[in-house]
């Protein structure tokens, strides 16, 4: 029994195992990454919010008075996923009891707790020392919040996962994935790597909804917008370093970061400000190209 747990303890696969689900090959890796920040590009029903669930759960049973915050854009999606989490938490004959449940919340005897939120800044605002924060849909979680939950690991040292199919060529997790930060573990998951998703059943989808439909939801392709006129790559050979903006006709000097951003995060401070914990995810990069 003890050696079981302790395996259990140890390997976050064990853990899914017992649950009664056999990680694929990508979610394994997951599971068992000692990446702090992992994104991850995938198609639907690959298996995200799946993974997600075991995570949360190995972290709440396995590390004492953990916190882990587990976000999606709607009320809806955050408790179908805290169902994920529920699930996974009850499969397990010998987990830590529960010391209070609610329709988004999981606290244990252990002092940790699970908590599952919609992504609106309002309900964020007030939890720290975050262990663990995984933000499903991500690429629909507006950046404002991103950026203000971003701080909520620095204290803790945390661990950060993000978990999407693309939409569209922007916000942080198009950034994020796209950007050249050394400090993200990737990992892309096509529909066709899937080993769950017939390559027939596939086929036929792509004959349903379409080329570009299909590459976004199941290719893990970053697509224009189809009302865009003007596509992503266009007005980025458009864009000239050399010309200043005609808001900043009044010079460079004494121009800091909060007089041309507009969208404030947690703390006031603009998108590009280089908040979230010294680490921004290369959103700072965005905002300007323009010299010192
Ligand atoms: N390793 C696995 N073994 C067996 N079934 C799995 C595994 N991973 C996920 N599933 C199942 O695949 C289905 C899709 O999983 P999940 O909801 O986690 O995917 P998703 O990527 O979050 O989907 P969506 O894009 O719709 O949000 C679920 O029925 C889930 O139980
Ligand atoms: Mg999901």
């Amino acid at each position: 029994m003890l050696a079981t747990d302790l395996a259990l303890a140890l390997d976050p696969v064990r853990l899914s195992e017992r649950a009664g689900l056999a990680p694929d090959a990508w979610q394994r890796d997951v599971l068992r990454s000692q990446d702090r920040q992992t994104i991850l590009l995938c198609s639907r029903q690959a298996g995200k919010s799946t993974v997600s669930a075991v995570l949360a759960v190995h972290e709440a049973v396995y590390r004492a008075a953990s916190l882990i915050l587990v976000l999606s854009p709607s009320l809806r999606q955050s408790q179908e996923l805290f169902r994920k989490v529920l699930d996974v938490y009850r499969s397990l004959d010998h987990s830590v009891p529960a010391s209070a449940e609610t329709k988004l919340t999981l606290e244990l005897d252990n002092g940790s707790r699970i908590v599952s939120l919609p992504g609106k800044e309002a309900t964020i605002r007030g939890y720290s020392g975050v262990t663990l924060l995984i933000e499903d849909e991500a690429s629909r979680v507006p950046d404002a919040l991103y950026l203000a939950i971003r701080p909520m690991l620095a204290v803790s040292a945390g661990r950060i996962v993000l978990l999407s199919t693309p939409f569209g060529k922007r916000g942080h997790f198009y950034q994020t994935w796209t950007g050249d930060d050394p400090d993200w573990q990737r990992v892309k998951v096509p529909g066709t790597d899937v080993p769950r998703i017939p390559a027939a059943w596939l086929a036929a989808e792509r004959a349903r909804v379409g080329d570009w439909w299909f590459s976004q939801e199941y290719l893990c392709q970053f697509v224009d917008d189809q009302s865009q006129l003007i596509g992503s790559e266009a007005i980025a050979a458009a864009a000239d370093a050399r010309i200043r903006p005609l808001w900043m006709s009044g010079g460079w000097e004494g121009i800091d970061d909060a007089d041309h951003a507009g969208d404030a995060g947690d703390s006031g401070h603009p998108v590009g400000a280089g908040e979230a914990g010294g680490d921004d995810g290369g959103l700072g990069r965005r905002i300007g190209p323009w010299p010192e």
